[in-house]
């Protein structure tokens, strides 16, 4: 799993990265390496020693078979491979992002930064005035829709990282009472759009158009598919009183019709999946209002001031991407789950789904070379203890261990304490479950107790066997406000980059979206038509078969 096995290559000298890279594969490849619990056993002070806090938030990876040496060699790592050097660059607002000869300024959005990264945070700061006089306008009641109702509804229409930021922080902030109700549209299946339209009253709705392009199809479809709706509700020339737009392409926004006061820009420095800072993220001050989508930077910002300052081996996100390091090329797992024991963080696993595949799914270094070793895992996730039920099955006996981030927040916003109790009591179950395992002599007695017959012990035994030595890393957050989730989002966002400085990869281009997204064009053309054009037999047999079956 790790690039180099050997002591030297080709006869030249090693360099620090590579023979930082050399020292993790030895450990890795050591008898026990994947070994959790003689950890726990040799050091009684194991968590006080592998768990560090930052940002209001705590992060235990003491459940991760991470010994004082791998730690050591995994920090070797970081030094050898730049991350502090990477992470500066960043927040100087070089342009990280080669291929696309980007800055990656999301930092800017949410505090001051040196060099470049001071303009972009002035610039941000004055998009912000901008979006806090228009909310507190329309809180107000002083901008309204065309039969001058006030607007309580605020339809976000956008995709990717103009939704899935905004959705996963309203469904974990909004509460009834709250200033306007959040609805998202995403999906260019009308099925989404016939979902919301009930809910909406075209008078008292507010729409906006999130698209960091503007150009992109789906969403480009919904905003035109809603604009007939609001127009057949208000009228043609009462329609763009309903309107705003989040997007970098201000020509397009004109374009669309949307004009330039209702037009909240930003800078190709922010990536999509990194967008929920900046205009973006007008939804959700609409919907929660102006002080708690500031605490929400706030919060991130605690979290960039940690990531900036704290030395490599107390930095939260650094430890995080050092981790998942050691699990995807030294102990070769390729997948994580994300447990967020909250149920109102039932987004988050969708949103990091985003943030860490579409920016670590990366197969070629910053250089153009394919790399060596393996690079961004599979994300996966639901809420606890919902997710106890259906696919933990696989992360407690399936043959590869899983290693799992879970996510425990101390007090809730409700009032039942036994509730949250049993939520909190499943969730370092769960973690402790997957640490400890269960082995035979300890299954068997229980069933020797239970009276079962010499038989039936034999034949369940290996079926009722948990291996254990499972990892997983826990995040607990003392409340989940406004500015812990936004420490959180931005501890995330924070551990991609370093991983990208790891591997050498750029975490902050896309550029596997776009094949899809061209072949789409022609086969739109030809299901328009109704004409198979030159495919593979696969898709043509596939669209002959669609038109046949909308023929019938
Ligand atoms: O298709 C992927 C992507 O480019 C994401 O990176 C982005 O968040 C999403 O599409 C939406 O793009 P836009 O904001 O330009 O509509």
């Amino acid at each position: 799993p790790f690039p180099l096995r050997a002591n030297g290559v080709g006869g030249r000298t090693m360099t620090a990265a590579e023979r930082a890279w050399a020292e993790l594969a030895a450990l890795a490849a050591a008898p026990g390496a994947s070994a959790i619990r003689p950890l726990f056993a040799a050091d009684p002070a194991r968590f006080a020693r592998f768990h560090r806090e930052g940002a209001g938030l705590l992060l235990d990876f003491s459940k991760t078979s991470i010994s004082e040496a791998v730690l050591a060699a995994l920090l070797a790592l970081a030094r050898a491979t730049g991350v502090e050097a990477a992470r500066d660059a960043m927040a100087r607002g070089e342009p990280v992002n080669v291929t696309e000869r980007r800055a990656a300024l999301h930092m800017a959005l949410r505090g001051p930064l040196p060099g470049a990264g001071a303009a972009a945070h002035a610039e941000a700061m004055e998009v912000l005035a901008r979006m806090r006089a228009f909310t507190e306008a329309v809180h107000r009641g002083d901008i309204r829709g065309a039969t001058n109702q006030r607007f309580d509804t605020v339809l976000n229409i956008g995709i990717g990282g103009s939704d899935l930021g905004p959705v996963m922080v309203c469904r974990a902030l909004w509460r009834a009472g709250d200033p306007m109700r959040p609805i998202h549209l995403a999906n260019v299946d009308g099925h989404g759009w016939e979902a919301v339209l009930p809910q909406l009253d075209a008078r008292r709705t507010l729409v906006l158009v999130a698209s960091k392009t503007f150009t992109t199809q789906e969403t480009m479809a919904n905003a035109h598919l809603v604009r007939r709706w609001m127009e057949a509700s208000v009228g043609k020339n009462g329609a763009s009183a309903h309107f705003a737009a989040l997007s970098t392409n201000l020509a397009a926004t004109t374009a669309f019709g949307i004009g330039e006061d209702r037009v909240f820009p930003f800078r190709d420095w922010v990536g999509g999946r990194f967008s929920l800072w900046s205009a973006i993220g007008l939804s959700l001050a609409l919907s929660l209002g102006w002080d708690r989508f500031a605490a929400l930077l706030e919060g991130a910002r605690a979290m960039d001031a940690h990531f900036l300052a704290a030395p490599l081996a107390d930095n939260l996100p650094v430890l995080l991407a050092l981790t998942e390091c050691w699990h995807v090329n030294g102990l070769g797992l390729h997948r994580r789950a994300v447990l967020p024991y909250d149920e109102r963080l039932r987004r988050l696993p969708a949103h990091l789904q985003q943030l860490e595949m579409e920016s670590l799914g990366k197969g070629v270094t910053l250089a153009g070379a394919p790399v060596s070793h393996a690079t961004g895992p599979v994300v996966f996730g639901e809420p606890g203890t919902n997710a106890q039920h259906s696919f933990m099955q696989l992360v407690h006996q399936g043959p590869r261990p899983v290693p799992v981030d879970f996510i425990l927040v101390a007090r809730p916003d409700h009032g039942h304490a036994e509730n949250h109790r049993i939520l909190l009591a499943n969730g370092l179950a769960q973690a402790e479950a997957l640490l400890m395992g269960r082995e035979a002599a300890a299954v068997e007695a229980e069933m020797r107790a239970a009276g079962l017959p010499e038989a039936e012990i034999a034949r369940l035994l290996p079926h009722r066997v948990f291996p254990g030595d499972r990892p997983s890393v826990t995040i607990l957050l003392p409340r989940l406000d406004a500015h812990h989730l936004g420490a959180l989002i931005a501890l995330y966002e924070h551990k991609v980059a370093v991983l990208g400085a790891l591997w050498g990869i750029n975490p902050f281009d896309q550029w596997g979206v776009e094949l899809g997204k061209v072949m789409a064009a022609p086969i739109l053309r030809e299901l328009e038509a109704g004409h198979v054009g030159a495919h593979d037999s696969s898709t043509a047999g596939l669209m002959q078969a669609l038109l046949r079956l909308q023929a019938e």
